[in-house]
């Protein structure tokens, strides 16, 4: 499951997960544990070779069950502070830079094994799974995508929303390594007008077809 933020991809992947009985991966989560640590260390994020330097110390683990994905770094549970602003503003700077991409992945590839289970992010249907057996693209607009999102943030702006995430869109589909985009043989689904049990419903006769 790839797509923008705020296009359902946790939401919809965990209902999916759930009803077919697969685990779940969140892997935002871990470029978020992976920054946080970074932000942690006092890692001079306008410097790639810093990161690149250092991406291979945490241990990054998060948990697989869609009823209570879990994260920790170094044995820490993160799952509170890597959806605070300071990782959120900065977390495209560290996916960026290819070496903390390679270490990841090598880590999701090794979680995910043989399969059964539901995957979401941003190059998984183009890098990390290209072999999935089935590959959905989740969009919507930029105005449902910020409402959604300053619905779960105490305090944000519809409008503050949308330009942070369109700052974070510009950097995820334009860097260098795996940018975000379509894979090939993935179903594209605009959330824009449904409720959530429909995009699952949805994926799941995707999965049954
Ligand atoms: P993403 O993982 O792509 O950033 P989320 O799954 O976190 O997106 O969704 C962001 C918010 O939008 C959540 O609060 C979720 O419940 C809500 N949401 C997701 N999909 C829909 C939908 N189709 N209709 C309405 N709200 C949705
Ligand atoms: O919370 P939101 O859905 O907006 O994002 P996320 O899924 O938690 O991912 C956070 C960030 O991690 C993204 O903006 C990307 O920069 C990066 N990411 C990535 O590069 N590759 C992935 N497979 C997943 C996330």
């Amino acid at each position: 499951m790839d797509g923008p933020s705020g296009s359902g991809k946790s939401s919809v992947s965990r209902g999916v997960a759930r009803a077919l009985g697969l685990r779940y991966l969140d892997t935002g989560a871990m470029y978020r544990a992976m920054t946080w640590w970074m932000l942690r260390e006092g890692v001079d994020l306008g410097d790639p070779a810093a990161i690149a330097a250092r991406c291979a110390e945490p241990s990054i683990e998060p948990g697989t069950d869609p009823d209570g994905p879990t994260i920790h770094v170094d044995g820490v549970d993160v799952g509170g502070p890597i959806r605070e602003a300071d990782v959120t503003g900065a977390v495209s700077v560290v996916a960026a830079v290819p070496e903390v991409r390679v270490r990841l992945v090598a880590l999701q590839r090794e979680i995910i094994g043989a399969g059964g289970i539901v995957v979401e992010g941003r190059d998984i249907g183009t890098v990390v799974c290209p072999d999935a057996s089935v590959k959905v693209y989740l969009t919507a607009s930029p105005e449902a995508r910020a409402r959604r999102r300053s619905a779960e943030v105490a305090g944000s702006t519809v409008e503050a929303q949308q330009e942070a995430m369109a700052r974070r869109d510009t950097l995820d589909s334009t860097r260098k390594t795996d940018p975000l985009s379509m894979a090939a043989g993935a179903v594209e689904l605009d959330t824009t007008a449904l409720t959530l049990d429909e995009v699952i419903a949805e994926v799941l006769r995707l999965v049954a077809d």
